[in-house]
């Protein structure tokens, strides 16, 4: 299958769902270039190799995949984090905005789920060139991701459900990164983040578990506080669960270190720089818009 005929579908695909995004996806398309990325070139050709060439998309994050024979067992059981989310939120005939979603994984399990169209926005090329090869194996479906960030996403209420999933704890202004989540929600806002089980947020000095960019680890409380200051209401934490070197491991398709290494060897329940070991929540808000119909 030929990556920029994938692109062209995608982008079709979308302009159709969401018209008034037509001048961003056209300004965007030009990121999947190898003026944008030096690695897009060699990228693109594996795509037209499929499924032999799956391993040079590698690093594999977010996951498993089964295509055909091949089982793509990825760094994450992001399946077990699905698990975790799915029972709290109605995605029936709904439009879905993923933001940071990485290779599109919970989107196809989102379509499952009863959700009509999900768009994920990742900056990560690599990570939309492997959605790409997922639809190449797949088939097209209303599932897309495009490289992209949410502050740079046309404002306005566009999508029934917005997730922002592994992203709050990497952004200095939490509560700006929520707000503009909340202003492109019709909905529901569901929110998955890195906590702490203790009275104060954590800003770490220097790194969090060996990662560069993670300035909070915030409490439950103050996610949920974060939430409603966002304009969200009924906010409710619904599911925290600890990070197992089960769920988040290093494999064939993530040759790179992984969770094991980023925790004390002496403690699992302390990262190597001494901080409480990951354990995440997901936390689930409500849209309230004057005069939206029910
Ligand atoms: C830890 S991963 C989480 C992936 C997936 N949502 C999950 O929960 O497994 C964070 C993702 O957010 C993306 N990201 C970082 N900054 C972003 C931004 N400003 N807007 C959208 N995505 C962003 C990264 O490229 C990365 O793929």
């Amino acid at each position: 299958m030929n990556a920029r005929t994938l692109i062209e579908t995608q982008q079709l695909a979308i302009g159709t769902e969401v018209p008034e995004w037509r001048p961003f996806l056209e300004q965007i398309s030009a990121r999947f270039s190898a003026e944008h990325h030096g690695d897009y070139t060699v990228w693109a050709e594996a795509i037209g190799q499929l499924p032999e060439q799956l391993i040079a998309l590698h690093p594999w994050r977010k996951g498993p995949w089964q295509f055909g024979d091949i089982h793509v067992d990825t760094e994450w059981r992001s399946d077990w984090k699905w698990q975790r989310v799915a029972p709290h939120l109605d995605l029936t005939g709904h439009r879905v905005l993923d933001v940071g979603s990485g290779n599109g994984y919970f989107g196809w399990r989102m379509l499952e789920a009863g959700a009509r169209f999900v768009l994920g926005v990742d900056p990560t090329l690599l990570f939309c060139m492997q959605h790409l090869a997922a639809t190449a194996l797949l088939g097209p479906a209303p599932n897309h991701v495009i490289p992209a960030r949410l502050e740079e996403l046309p404002t306005g209420p566009r999508f029934d459900t917005v997730l922002s999933m592994g992203v709050l704890y990497h952004r200095k202004d939490p509560v700006d990164h929520l707000s503009r989540l909340v202003r492109l929600a019709e909905k529901q806002v569901l929110i998955e983040t890195l906590i702490v089980e203790s009275e104060h947020s954590l800003r770490p000095e220097g790194r969090y578990a060996r990662m560069r960019n993670v300035p909070v680890v915030p409490t439950v409380a103050d996610t949920a506080r974060w939430m409603t200051e966002a304009g969200l209401k009924d906010v409710q934490c619904v599911d925290i669960t600890r990070t197992t070197t089960d769920e988040q491991r290093g494999t064939e398709w993530m040759r790179f270190e992984s969770l094991r290494e980023a925790l004390d060897p002496t403690d699992e329940h302390r990262t190597i720089e001494g901080h409480p070991a990951p354990v995440r929540a997901v936390l689930l808000g409500q849209v309230e818009r004057p005069g939206r119909r029910g």
